[in-house]
């Protein structure tokens, strides 16, 4: 519907202007009835709609609605269509409770394993969160309801996020902290954009000019609004200016009269403000004109959300002790059986429309499972009675299944966890257990990694992280072989904290943290450094086996502007049906400096029954090859070599071939007299110029190849590098000789 939105601009007063660009209350934006624009209401998610029930008799009661899986444990599905199907199911549900517009996806990358909100991120890796956001953003918004993805940007502790300045290199924040909002804004156009409360690099994001003009608008063209995570406004005036659109909640009209008399002084200019309420008029009448009757069918979004649960449990050991067998002597151990975490702390909290535990699933299907408490599931507490019944059952059983993970105080919104320890009672009683049962299965229920002393001494070990409202079922399907888990991590384990890249400066001293690990974030930090982790970023092993073969390539080198598509077969070698997430990574072998060993820039799942085969596909383009250069603000591919490895996981490879790019684009080159003489003779810009230089240093130096081969340049070592002042200073030649040829 046209709105005529400039003709609306022209009839608002300065005021009403002003009005607009913050909340009337907690979720909604004010209207202007006079001129017919409407208000439209926010809600959290990400993984569940989060309605205040506006007949209940105090605030904060919610309307019970679908808790589907934390995004810690959807990303593990690395399945695209899943993340599509929930945002579907999402738009829907928000249609029918009266909510415009979702505040999810959450895309921050997971720079620790203790930041508190990490189950409400998807990964380590920016690649696969910006392509499961963008599919849970093309879910949501295919229902007409707008999404919000957050928080942009660098918001990745909860330790002083309201003014801690997260300081890195453009570099650092190009790779790892805004390319999954870049992938996000590129393919789907969400709605809002929810900048953090956090500082980048010495400036507040909600004022931000570089980030919420010069690279969100110029340079990726993002057509919707900022809204600020609420409460996140440092300086209202400087915000308008910087190309944030929206406060939430309103301050009451105290920034908007900041404005206003901005706007009268002449510190703001009225094109800023009235470039934020254009920018609001085209997002309030997009939401009221995308409104439409729906009904709540809790129901079918369970079973969806129990089916996503399963796709993305993830098995992380296993010795053949599961899948579960009817007729074998099952004790059930832990408060997570009947008690299953299934959600995390905070804003993304919300009421379930029901939840099932895996022990209720289980008597439900007859399956004569015992039950132990053991451990409570709220505390770190040993109860030395509890626990020799809960190893006596266990003793006494063929397999003994302990349901374990972290309690709701261990990890949330608003604080960041201080070690990657389960609690105490539950790794001495898994130990205890295991002492005397070999057949121990540990299912995991957490919304980041723990350190898992006793992973080598039990016999299967399932991550179901925080696994929504369907996750008991899911559990109960996977542990009894109805479901074939095909999960796999989206997230390092570490054998412990100590050993992740970000120890040294995480959380920082309340004012500034420095990214001091630079793009070494997760995988690219454990694999370039070839250490020893306890799970892979890409782990995760079936019921079923699968092989790799044929690899090949479109062609065997490319340029500028141009593809190249790698295909690979893949076989399910096993005997039950499962499904295989094969990825793939780049490394690049030109001795780019600083560069990790190699990187996520493809994946995909796969279906197949027994001793199918099918063949997968992946297309590369210059930027699947590319790091961020500076030097040219922009993405940087080195014509030279590149390694293809197409692997069932980070630490594997099982298929790698080689291709070669070929670029014309040039870095800027300095010259001068630190300048080696071995970049200078590789460069066709400046080769011929320094012919001379060479002969002279050969003549010098006879033993020195002549060669042109890049390799045996390489070999020739310092001889070639030494720089250009050296010829001054050892070799005698004239100083206004090697200015001139510097020039
Ligand atoms: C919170 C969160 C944000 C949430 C918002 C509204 O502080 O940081 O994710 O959407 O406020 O509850």
């Amino acid at each position: 519907m046209e709105h005529h939105i400039k003709e609306l601009i022209s009839q608002l007063t300065l005021e009403e202007k002003a009005g607009l660009c913050s909340g009337a209350d907690h979720w909604h934006t004010k209207a202007v009835e006079r001129l017919g624009i409407p208000a439209v209401k926010f809600s959290d998610g990400p993984h569940g709609v989060r309605a205040e029930d506006p007949h209940a008799d105090r605030p904060y009661t919610f309307i019970p609605t679908i808790c589907f899986p934390a995004a810690c444990a959807t990303a593990a599905s690395f399945d695209v269509e899943a993340l599509e199907q929930m945002g579907r199911a999402l738009g829907r549900e928000c249609q029918a409770v009266e909510v415009d517009t979702l505040l999810g996806p959450a895309v921050n990358i997971k720079r620790s394993p203790v930041c508190g909100r990490n189950f409400e991120y998807f990964s380590e890796d920016p690649y696969l969160t910006g392509k499961l956001a963008s599919a849970y953003i093309h879910g949501v918004q295919s229902q007409g309801v707008g999404t919000s993805v957050k928080h942009f940007a660098a918001n990745n502790q909860e330790y002083r996020r309201m003014g801690c300045s997260s300081d890195m290199t453009e570099r650092t924040l190009r790779e790892i902290y805004l390319s999954a909002f870049e992938e996000c804004v590129k393919t789907q156009q969400p709605k809002t954009i929810m900048c953090s409360y956090n500082k980048i690099n010495g400036d507040y994001a909600a004022e931000h000019k570089h980030l919420l003009t010069e690279v969100l608008r110029d340079e990726w063209g993002y057509e919707g609004i900022v809204v600020t995570d609420w409460g996140a406004v440092a300086d209202r005036v400087k915000g308008v200016a910087a190309g944030l659109d929206l406060e939430m909640p309103g301050t009451g009209g105290m920034n908007d009269r900041y404005i206003v008399e901005a706007v009268k002084n002449g510190t703001l200019s009225e094109k800023d403000l009235d470039k934020a309420v254009e920018n609001m008029l085209r997002f309030v009448f997009s939401c009221a004109d995308s409104r439409r009757e729906e009904q709540l069918d809790l129901e079918r979004d369970h079973a969806l959300a129990v089916n996503i649960a399963a796709e993305s449990a993830v098995l992380l050991e296993n010795n053949g002790v599961l899948p579960l067998g009817a007729g074998q002597k099952i004790a059930y151990i832990g408060g997570f059986a009947e008690a299953p975490r299934f959600q995390g702390g905070g804003s993304s909290h919300l009421t379930p429309s029901q939840s099932v535990s895996a022990l209720e699933m289980a008597r439900a299907k007859g399956r004569g499972v015992s039950y132990t408490m053991g451990f409570l599931v709220d505390e770190d507490t040993w109860n030395d009675a509890d626990a020799a019944a809960a190893v006596e059952n266990a003793r006494q059983a063929d397999v003994a299944v302990i349901f374990a993970g972290l309690p709701e105080a261990f990890e949330s919104e608003g604080y960041d966890r201080t070690h990657m320890r389960l609690p105490d009672c539950q790794n001495r009683l898994i130990a205890e257990i295991a002492a005397v049962q070999p057949n121990t299965v540990v299912v995991l229920h957490n919304g980041s990694p723990v350190e898992c002393p006793w992973a080598g001494d039990v016999a299967a070990v399932l991550e179901m992280y925080l696994s929504g409202q369907g996750g008991g079922e899911a559990c109960d399907r996977l542990l009894w072989g109805e479901s074939n888990p095909c999960g796999k991590l989206p997230e390092t384990f570490p054998l412990k904290l100590e050993d992740n890249p970000s120890y040294l400066n995480f959380g920082g001293d309340g004012r500034n943290v420095r990214y001091a690990e630079g793009s070494y974030v997760g995988y690219r930090y454990y694999d370039t450094k070839k250490m020893p982790v306890r799970w892979a970023f890409g782990h995760g092993l079936s019921y079923t086996s699968f092989s790799y073969s044929n690899l090949r390539f479109s062609a065997d080198t490319f340029a500028d502007g141009q593809t190249i598509c790698v295909q690979a077969d893949i076989t399910n070698t096993g005997k039950i049906a499962g499904k295989e997430i094969v990825q793939l990574y780049v490394a690049d072998q030109n001795g780019t400096v600083v560069r990790p060993a190699k990187e996520l820039k493809g994946f995909t799942k796969v279906a197949l029954a027994p001793n199918e085969t099918k063949t997968v596909s992946f297309t590369l383009d210059p930027r699947s090859l590319s790091y961020y250069e500076e030097k040219i603000n922009d993405w940087f591919a080195p014509t030279g070599n590149y390694e293809i490895i197409v692997s069932t996981s980070s630490d594997r490879k099982e298929l790698s071939g080689k291709i070669r790019f070929e670029t014309k684009r040039l870095l800027p080159l300095c010259v001068d007299d630190d300048t080696p003489l071995d970049v200078l003779d590789r460069d066709p810009r400046t080769h011929d110029a320094v012919q001379e230089l060479i002969a002279l240093i050969r003549r010098k130096i006879p033993m020195i190849p002549q060669t042109d081969d890049e390799d045996t340049a390489q070999e020739m070592g310092g001889d070639m590098e030494i720089p250009l002042k050296c010829f001054v200073i050892f070799e005698g030649y004239p100083r206004e000789k090697m200015a001139a040829l510097i020039e």
